[in-house]
């Protein structure tokens, strides 16, 4: 297969219905972008994957959906407020704004690690390298600011305006500040899990990338509570496996997949990695893990006045709880897997096909419904729709059955089942696997049976 570029992408999702620009009739908006009817359904599936691994099998997990906008002081006692900053500079000639830290990683070509820089240390490397502008290339900085990441709203309750709110910048707060709800209504015993999937919003910078990094985000957070820093060391190494693990057996490549320790922790952490991911553009983070101390319930029980100290039932020991988190973000592992299981072969007679290899699990459509011939139409789509009781089916009848195959192939449905003159004088269709395009006859009346184990995660 030819390298696959992220431009290559960009336009295999549109022409798919995987993934459009945001706003586009109106020319766009920067960093922002709409999922279409097939990758509505592969991010679902995705979360979906996710959540019956960190959640439905985890005996001692549990969901919250917390609301966007939180009291304003949960950002204080996080330290968003304070401290959720990025280093950005502008070009003085052509005003491109770019984060500082990027700028010196792609002019070193991943060789200098910004990531561990200061300030002063990131502003004496571009003066010293003299480093030029993307857009226009001239060298005519302003000095490097932090700028605030957080977007902040207005609630004008008493008509002065100034009420600020913000729209949050990750989901974890929310499993925070309900730690005591979660553990008082389900009688959970410390060690246990507080997990959620949502929206997050970010003032980023970016340089393009499609979806990897946006203004606008989900993220799937689990935070792990266990007894003191034994427990935290103890948990960190177990959810670096686990995370680890919930990508292979999503099928992604060892190769392709490495852990990456960061090497200058925020005040809070006592140890921190991401697992990186091998995109189209270069190693980049995929997640992150960190072990986060008693910081987060210790600074919430410092702000709100409320108390956050576990009792343990059968000793009365009083604690508070330390705290293992894992984050993915959903866009950004949806992004990952379709770079990722994206292929383009060559078949027998020089024939050529673009195919998704996605597992069956996280496939948009399980299956395709196709009539051999639009007079076969009628017996189709009777079958389509008892289908379509149990899983995400497509109907198609237009084109000859090889276009079809293809339109499905590059779209990652695993099946596609095709109703000929012999469904209607003994009750079978033939099963066409997407990876082999090899074929069975099987009866149409099992094929929920047949299709309900191949999409097991
Ligand atoms: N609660 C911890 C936290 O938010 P983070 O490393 O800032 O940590 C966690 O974010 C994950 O969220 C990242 O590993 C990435 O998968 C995703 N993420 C962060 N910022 C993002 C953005 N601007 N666009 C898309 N995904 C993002």
């Amino acid at each position: 297969m030819e390298k696959l570029t992220m431009d290559k992408l960009v336009a295999h999702c549109k022409n798919t219905g995987i993934v459009y620009p945001g706003s586009e009739i109106y020319d766009g908006l920067a960093n922002t972008w709409d999922y279409g009817p097939v990758g509505v359904e592969l991010k679902n599936n995705i979360k979906k994957a996710w959540w019956k691994r960190f959640v439905q099998e985890s005996e001692n997990s549990f969901g919250v959906d917390a609301a966007i906008m939180m009291n304003p002081r949960v950002w204080e006692a996080s330290g968003h407020v304070a401290s959720f900053t990025d280093p950005k500079m502008d070009c003085k000639i052509c005003k491109t704004r770019v984060r500082a830290d990027n700028l010196i990683e792609t002019f070193s070509k991943g060789e200098a690690d910004a990531d561990a820089m200061d300030i002063p240390e990131m502003q004496a490397y571009i003066d010293e390298h003299k480093v030029k502008c993307p857009t226009c290339g001239n060298f005519a900085w302003t000095p490097i600011r932090q700028f605030h990441l957080m977007f902040q709203t207005k609630r004008d309750l008493t008509g002065a305006n100034d009420d600020v709110i913000y729209l949050r910048p990750e989901t974890a707060q929310g499993e925070f500040v309900n730690f005591m709800n979660v553990q008082r209504t389900t009688r959970a015993k410390v060690p246990f899990g507080i997990a959620q999937i949502g929206k997050a919003f970010r003032n980023e910078i970016t340089p393009g990338n499609f979806t990897f990094r946006t203004i606008e985000f989900e993220q799937m957070e689990h935070q792990w509570f266990c007894k003191n820093e034994e427990d935290g060391f103890k948990y960190y190494e177990k959810y670096k496996k686990d995370a680890m693990d919930f990508l292979l057996d999503l099928g992604f490549k060892k190769e392709d997949l490495a852990y990456k320790d960061h090497e200058k922790l925020a005040h809070y952490a006592k140890a921190a990695c991401d697992i990186i991911f091998k995109y189209p553009f270069g190693w980049n983070e995929l997640n992150g893990i960190h072990y986060r101390t008693d910081f987060d319930l210790t600074q919430h029980q410092n702000y709100s006045g409320k108390n956050m100290m576990y009792i343990d039932p059968v000793t009365n020991e009083k604690y508070v709880p330390h705290d293992v988190e894992y984050s993915i973000g959903a866009d950004r592992l949806t992004l990952a897997v379709l770079c990722e299981f994206y292929d383009e072969q060559t078949l027998e007679g020089g024939d050529t096909r673009i195919v998704y290899h996605f597992h069956p699990a996280i496939a948009p459509y399980k299956v395709a419904v196709l009539p051999l011939q639009k007079n076969l139409s009628e017996k189709t789509r009777e079958i389509y729709k008892n289908l379509a009781k149990h899983f995400m089916c497509t109907f198609d009848e237009a084109g000859s059955i090889g276009k079809r195959y293809r339109r499905q192939d590059q779209i990652g449905t695993p099946f596609c089942i095709t109703v000929d003159f012999e469904t209607l004088e003994n009750g079978t269709v033939t099963v066409r696997d997407r990876d082999t395009m090899e074929q069975i006859r099987i009866n149409a009346n099992d094929l929920v049976k047949y299709v309900e184990n191949k999409i097991q995660f």
